[in-house]
């Protein structure tokens, strides 16, 4: 079994397992190479030769336990024909989103776009870099791919005031996002995913009422689609407060936490295993402080199932010796 796998299924609380998310990206110079000469971030993602090789250059530097596969969340969004573009120094954005216009995708148009992807995936899970490691594959949730769709871009603190709006636009997209979000996992296992993180980044922007139409039940949905499959299902609902209410009500397998949770009260009231939480940003301070915070984690958790994480992705700006010193850290505890 892979270590990973160990933490979540045997519960075993040694030797933490440790991958990053965004662990391929832009604080890689080798990553930064290829990026220069591929203007157009979706095409990239969609060179299953290129994509599979940036999956896994942080595998040839780092002793991680785990892929996470190069490709966005947005992919699904495109993989509807809504139009997707991302722009530099800027972020995402989307075009209009046009009910008729999605509601004509059938899966097979969608599988075909989508192939590339798969094939990414199926020469990394074949790769020897990968050996007794897992996998990650991983899907946007619901709620975060509904903002992205309506909003267009990525929402500073609030949404835009009309965002709901037109109820039966965001019910209608809410189930045409399910199915298209249950295949798209179906293939990422079918090809070699042996873990599935759903990343749920805008959970932090509902209020208490509207939690459980928007994130509870349709993340849940999705976890129990995943667990018929019988993979593991880690969740990221980032900024969402109350954690323990959310593993109670969704039940994922491991539960990531932000870096804005105390994680002493997340020890008192989780039982699942835990993934995570360490603030990015410590990637940019010193060694001292680095291996401080991050034993803070490690003893806190030492007793508990524990994959080692962050509490968000890693910044552009982080020094890629940091990261090994982070791993270093981890393997030696
Ligand atoms: O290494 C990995 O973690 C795997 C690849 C991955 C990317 N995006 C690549 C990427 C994953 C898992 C994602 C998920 C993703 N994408 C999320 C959820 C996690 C989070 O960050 O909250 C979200 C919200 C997106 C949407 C998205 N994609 C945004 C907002 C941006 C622009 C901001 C940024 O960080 O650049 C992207 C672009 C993106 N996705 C890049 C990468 C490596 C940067 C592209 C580049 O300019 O080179």
């Amino acid at each position: 079994m892979t270590p990973i796998q160990e933490t979540i299924i045997n519960k075993k609380t040694s030797n933490t397992p440790i991958w990053l998310m965004r662990q391929a990206g832009r604080y890689l110079p080798e990553f930064r190479e290829i990026r220069k000469d591929n203007n157009n971030f979706i095409s990239l993602c969609l060179n299953e030769n290129l994509s599979s090789e940036i999956t896994l250059q942080p595998l040839k530097r780092f002793g991680l336990d785990a892929a996470i596969i190069f490709s966005d969340i947005l992919m699904v969004p495109y993989g509807l024909n809504q139009e997707v573009k991302f722009k530099k120094n800027f972020g995402p954005e989307l075009g209009s989103l046009n009910l008729e216009t999605i509601l004509k995708v059938d899966k097979k148009t969608f599988l075909k776009k989508m192939n590339p992807i798969y094939n990414s995936i199926k020469k990394v899970s074949t790769d020897d870099l990968t050996k007794n490691k897992d996998v990650i594959g991983f899907v946007g949730a619901p709620w975060t791919l509904l903002v992205y769709m309506i909003n267009k871009r990525s929402p500073k603190k609030n949404l835009i005031k009309d965002f709901f709006k037109d109820k039966s636009l965001i019910n209608e997209t809410l189930i045409i996002l399910e199915k298209f979000l249950q295949l798209h996992i179906e293939f990422q296992i079918k090809n070699g995913a042996t873990v599935i993180q759903i990343f749920d980044s805008w959970a932090g922007l509902l209020g208490d009422n509207d939690i459980p139409n928007y994130i509870y039940k349709p993340t849940l949905n999705l976890v129990n689609y995943i667990k018929s499959l019988n993979v593991p299902v880690i969740c990221f609902p980032r900024g969402i407060k109350n954690y323990k209410s959310f593993c109670e009500i969704v039940k994922p397998d491991v539960i990531n936490i932000d870096y804005e949770v105390n994680p002493f009260s997340i020890l008192k009231e989780i039982k699942i295993p835990i993934q995570g939480g360490l603030d990015p940003k410590v990637l940019l301070l010193d060694k001292e402080n680095l291996k401080k915070e991050t034993l803070k984690y490690l003893n806190i958790f030492k007793n508990h199932p524990y994959i080692f994480n962050l509490g968000h992705g890693i910044v552009p700006e982080t020094n890629p010796n940091m990261v090994e010193y982070l791993i270093k850290t981890v393997k030696d505890y």
